[in-house]
């Protein structure tokens, strides 16, 4: 009886080969940029109660409706996947008590998020996100500066990109809104979309980013929140687009757009890319000052962002020029022992990779050239008795026998 081989989950891939490469040398660059900007590395557990993301993502958000791995555990206990990163952060903030002591925190992390949804070119069921959330700092002067710093990541990855910003108002400013927002709908009703009639009862201003075409004809001459914001919240939208004006950072209102969850007040803002299709939000964040009450914490200033890290990768090249890495190999046994110490000081500087069977010249090659190695380096009884290494660079071709101590 034939086996079948057991496939991944659909949705859900191996990260391997040039993927891998590319993934660790983003995951590198952009931990160096948020430590810059004096962000240290957080992580919380994959695992956690269902109700976190109920209660901070929204029970009305599509998210938590309906693409949850969500089970009962052994205990009895009810939890779920993340779907995203910010929740298991502020939940770890106000557990750790920082909510009570006061004070600033940046805090960057990265890893796999579980989203139920329907595959597709740029959307999976595992995906990694690479984020960042800062608490107790209410100037927006830190929108702009985070704004900045994914500006800074995606430059440092020659990404184009367009960003889209808006602000959602407050507690004083949204819900005013929110009605107005209502009564205009209610009058096409009948006219809308199935999920846009449910979204009118759960959460209104979902309607605002339906991507059904009738439904977005039908909003044109809905009021528009960033014509609604009170006194507060217009100045620190101005002041907002002010400095990144100041810094030439170009962007787009778009007072359609929302964002798919529920806990972000002023602030928001997407990252969007065209050379990647139709799930082109490449990241996204924004401000979510009553995130950390919510939860049951002391009130606390919140704003962060995500980068989907498989849409980016879709748009880096890593840089062609290749970094050197030696191929050591013995001719003969006796030079194993050798090789071995050589390793320790060219590891010091130097990716190197030992062929531990010692072999002839010719199949040292062969090995070496199905390797990532630039460098061949070998050792046998002459180069033994004479002190000296033989090398061969493979971009070059250049070959010569030196002195071990000038390797
Ligand atoms: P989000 O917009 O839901 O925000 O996700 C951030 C990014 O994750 C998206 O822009 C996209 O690049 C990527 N992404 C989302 N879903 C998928 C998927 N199914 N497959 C591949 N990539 C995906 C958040 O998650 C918030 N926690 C961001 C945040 C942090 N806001 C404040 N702090």
């Amino acid at each position: 009886m034939s086996k079948k081989n057991i496939q991944s989950l659909r949705g859900m891939n191996d990260i391997l080969g040039k993927d891998s490469e590319l993934f660790t040398y983003f995951i590198e660059n952009a931990s160096r940029i948020a430590r810059n900007y004096g962000f240290s590395y957080l992580e919380t557990p994959i695992l956690e109660e269902t109700a976190l993301f109920k209660r901070s993502v929204g029970e009305s958000s599509d998210i938590v409706n309906k693409e949850m791995y969500q089970f009962i555990d052994k205990g009895e206990n009810d939890v779920c996947l993340r779907p995203e990163g910010t929740a298991g952060v502020v939940r770890s903030f106000i557990q750790n008590k920082f909510d009570r002591a006061g004070g600033t925190y940046r805090w960057y992390y990265y890893g796999p998020m579980f989203r139920y949804e329907r595959p597709q070119k740029g959307r999976l069921r595992q995906f990694h996100q690479f984020g960042c959330e800062v608490f107790g700092v209410s100037s927006v002067y830190e929108d702009a500066n985070i704004i900045m710093m994914i500006k800074n990541i995606l430059d440092f990855f020659q990404i184009k990109f367009k960003l889209q910003l808006n602000s959602l108002g407050c507690p004083q400013c949204m819900p005013v809104y929110r009605d107005n927002l209502v009564k205009h709908l209610t009058d096409f009703k009948e006219e809308l979309c199935e999920d846009c009639n449910r979204r009118i009862e759960t959460n209104p201003i979902r309607v605002l980013d339906c991507k059904n075409e009738n439904c977005q004809k039908l909003l044109y001459n809905a009021p528009k929140i960033t014509n609604n914001l009170c006194a507060k919240c217009d100045i620190d939208f101005v002041k907002l687009k002010e400095i990144l004006d100041y810094n030439n950072i170009e962007y787009e209102i778009d007072s359609n757009l929302v964002r798919g969850l529920d806990y972000y007040s002023q602030t928001a803002f997407e990252f969007t890319s065209s050379e990647i299709g139709a799930q082109s939000a490449i990241a996204g964040g924004g401000r979510y000052d009553r995130l950390v009450e919510f939860l049951g914490g002391r009130q606390t200033a919140g704003i962060g962002f995500a980068i989907g890290i498989e849409r980016l990768l879709e748009l880096v090249k890593i840089n062609e020029t290749k970094e050197d890495v030696i191929y050591l190999g013995a001719l003969d046994e006796n030079a194993l022992n050798l090789l071995t110490k050589i390793a320790i000081e060219k590891r010091k500087n130097t990716k190197t990779i030992i062929e531990y069977s010692p072999r002839g010249f010719k199949k040292h090659f062969q090995i070496a050239e199905k390797s990532e190695a630039t460098i061949v380096a070998l050792i046998g009884e002459n180069e033994l008795n004479d002190g000296t290494i033989y090398t061969k660079n493979l971009v070059t071709q250049e070959e010569k026998t030196i002195k071990i101590e000038d390797f």
